[in-house]
């Protein structure tokens, strides 16, 4: 301070002087967490694209098995820390076969993934489903089935199965399911507040489909009945219930229908890898997760791809829709937004297409680099 300002003031005011705001202050910084697999190649893709979209600080850590080799545990408090202290998380993937165990005192990289949820309090994961027009044909449903589709998984993401009270006693085991009146009214409210934001676009009423289980399980009656007393506040959206076989089935034998669809974390897991595929694959589904405050964490749905990590033919378009749910919700950059996502369309429609994505006549098959090219291109 005493250099930025010299002696000339007395030490009371130079105190109170707030340090000139320099552009660097005003930079966003964000934690990139690659993780394990094919996390370190779309992570480096993911760099270059926000480089191309704005002036941002981006500083990496490990978390997952990298963490794990790196520091025997897969989330450190350090990284917990940096993560903290950014405006915006943007984790790629975590797992793999080098760390597959099922000794429950060895650690495991998804204990970085759900450490870190819980670690910055995210409870709401919001998971689009959007089939991009040029990938109409790729999806293993039939076009005029998925035409139309435009949903949004909000799915509780830190209470229930995976964070309830476990453990190993010989040959037995449990998994208990725990949901308190509080964790479900916060998430309903993401579920409802999106559904009345999304109303608009869909021309007409929001809607929210809760999904539980409530014909045979506890959380799930409770559940049922906190949503339906929160949707008293929110009259102008419709709300269903629907127990969640019934609900995965409808999920593709109707899938244009759905809002929202509201649901509790172990459901919305699957559920949502479900719906992914409306999208031609699981490598072009985004997702945010967001709690009350502190940073939001943008992360892929597909996961670390084990097999094909190294190949450099991972699809990086699940993580850069992630980077432009960023820019829209941390950011406000709601411009760069629909830029890289009108530049991950455009890449598709000018048929390129990763493994993993179904082609045809029109098109053809390019691995990550070519593909990042071609968003960067289109940017
Ligand atoms: C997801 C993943 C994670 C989950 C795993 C990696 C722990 O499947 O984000 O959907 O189950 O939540
Ligand atoms: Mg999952």
């Amino acid at each position: 301070m005493s250099e930025e300002y010299g002696d000339v003031y007395p030490v009371e005011v130079q105190l109170r002087r707030p340090r000139r705001v320099t552009a660097a202050d005003l930079r966003k910084s964000i934690a990139l967490l690659p993780g394990d697999g094919i996390g370190t190649e779309i992570g480096a893709a993911a760099t270059e694209v926000l480089r191309a979209v704005g002036d941002f600080e981006i500083a990496e850590h490990p978390i997952g098995g990298a963490s794990i080799d790196a520091h025997g545990t897969a989330l450190t408090d350090d990284v917990l820390a940096a993560c903290r202290a950014s405006d915006a998380v943007l984790l790629c993937a975590v797992g793999g076969p080098k760390w597959d165990t099922t000794d429950p005192d060895a650690p495991r990289p998804e204990q970085g993934l759900l450490g870190l949820r819980k670690g910055l309090g995210l409870y709401a994961n919001l998971r689009p489903v959007h089939p991009s027009p040029a990938l109409l044909d790729a999806s293993p449903l039939r076009r005029e089935r998925i035409e139309g589709t435009d949903l949004l998984v909000v799915r509780e993401l830190t209470g229930g199965i995976y964070f309830g009270e476990s453990g190993r006693d010989g040959d037995r085991a449990h998994d208990d399911c725990v949901y308190t009146t509080e964790e479900i009214e916060r998430v309903a409210r993401v579920g409802f507040e999106s559904a009345r934001s999304r109303a608009g676009r869909r021309g007409g009423k929001g809607r929210v489909t809760s999904v539980d289980k409530a014909n045979v399980l506890e959380t799930s009656r409770l559940w049922r009945e906190t949503v339906g007393r929160v949707a008293g506040d929110y009259e102008d959206v419709e709300l269903e219930h629907l127990l969640v076989d019934n609900a995965a089935m409808q999920l593709v034998s109707r899938p244009s229908e759905f809002d929202v669809i509201l649901t509790e974390n172990l459901f919305g897991d699957i559920l949502s890898d479900e719906a992914a595929m409306l999208t031609g694959s699981l490598g072009m589904l985004p997702s945010a997760s967001v709690g009350s405050d502190g940073p939001g964490l943008y992360e892929p749905v597909h996961g670390s791809a084990p097999d094909i990590a190294g190949k450099g033919i991972a699809n990086p378009l699940a993580t850069f829709l992630s980077v432009a749910m960023m820019l829209r919700q941390a950011f406000g950059l709601d411009e760069e937004a629909k830029r890289l996502v009108g530049a991950v369309d455009a890449a598709l429609e000018q048929g390129l297409r990763t493994p993993d994505l179904a082609g045809g006549e029109s098109t053809r098959e390019v691995g990550t680099e070519e593909m990042t090219e071609a968003v960067l291109a289109a940017i």
